[in-house]
Order: C-alpha cells, then sequence, then structure tokens
C-alpha cells in the first residue's frame, strides 16, 4: 500500500524487473518515434508553416503596416472604408491584429508567393484562416512571418480565435485570391 513506508527503503537500488524495464525501453523508443515523425511530417506532411518569428514593437509593426497598406491600396472593401491591398508578387505583405479587426484586406494572386507578416498592436489575437485551417496565435511585440503561396482562387475569411474581449466574435478580416490578370 502506498500509505505505508516501503519495506525495503533504499528501493531505487533494487535490481530492476524485466517486464519494467521492456516497457520503459519501449516507452522510451515510441517516445523518439512521436518525435521523429514531428520533424519528418514538417517536410513531406506540408501541415506545418513554413514561419519565422521576430521582436518587434507594435509602434513599428502599425507604421510599416499603414504604409504598406496606402503604397499598395487599390480600392475600399464594400461600405467598410477597410482599405484592400493588391501587393506585388513576392512582396512582404503586412497584416495586424487589433480590437476587433484583422486590418487590411488582402489581394493576392493565385500561384505567387508572398512573405505575410502577422502581428498585434494592442492584445492577443488569433489568425485563423478559413476555410483551410491554418492557425495561428498573434502578440504585440513578436511578429510571425509566413512565406505562404495561395492555391486557389476565392475568398478566404479571417476570424479571430483567441479571446480578446467584448468584440472578440466580431473580429475578422479578408482575404480574397485571384486569378492572374491576362496579360
Ligand atoms: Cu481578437 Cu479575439
Amino acid at each position: 500500500m502506498a500509505v505505508t513506508p516501503p519495506a525495503q527503503r533504499n528501493w531505487w537500488k533494487e535490481p530492476i524487473e524485466r517486464v519494467e524495464l521492456i516497457w520503459t525501453v519501449l516507452a522510451f523508443l515510441w517516445g523518439i518515434a512521436m518525435f521523429a515523425t514531428m520533424i519528418l511530417w514538417h517536410v513531406v506532411g506540408k501541415q506545418n508553416l513554413a514561419n519565422e518569428a521576430y521582436r518587434i514593437s507594435p509602434d513599428v509593426f502599425m507604421t510599416r503596416t499603414e504604409a504598406f497598406a496606402k503604397k499598395y491600396k487599390v480600392r475600399e472593401e464594400g461600405k467598410t472604408g477597410v482599405p484592400v491591398v493588391r501587393p506585388p508578387a513576392g512582396a512582404d505583405v503586412y497584416m495586424l491584429g487589433r480590437l476587433w479587426e484583422w486590418w487590411p484586406v488582402l489581394e493576392l494572386e493565385k500561384g505567387q508567393s508572398y512573405r505575410l507578416h502577422l502581428s498585434s498592436v494592442d492584445w492577443q489575437h488569433g489568425f485563423s484562416l478559413q476555410p483551410i485551417n491554418v492557425n495561428i496565435q498573434v502578440h504585440p511585440g513578436y511578429e510571425h512571418i509566413l512565406t505562404i503561396t495561395p492555391d486557389q482562387s476565392g475568398q478566404y475569411g479571417i476570424v479571430c480565435n483567441e479571446f480578446c474581449g467584448i468584440g472578440h466574435h466580431q473580429m475578422t478580416g479578408k482575404i480574397h485570391v485571384v486569378e492572374r490578370k491576362p496579360q
């Protein structure tokens, strides 16, 4: 019984039971196999995002995002007044999370690659890209850079999936993916 002290006080010096040893080795090997799978899956599974993360101050990130939006703005989204920004292929693309929106709206070209910079300028937010289910936790002070190549045209929605206050359920964003314009 666990409530009584062991009869042999120096139990750790006793020889290990054969069955216990086998289980310990099996559990260890299984752990190693699972660990290797994480690395393998990053390479062959197309499941993990190839991302980089850096420290950045919210002010600097806001300034960069605003400059980016101003430079490549092509129109406004509906009647919302939110700029739709169409950067050239291969460009650094900025999107910020704040109470309570993902800003600005992006318009990207199918088949082209972009470096998407994500950060928050106030609290923790979640970047959940629908319907393809890419999820990133976004904090102020850090920027994630995702190298993305949209492979399907259409409209993608972003919802915030980290609780961020009273407007959390209304915090959304949008990415349009368009076919290359005919020359
Ligand atoms: Cu931002 Cu929830």
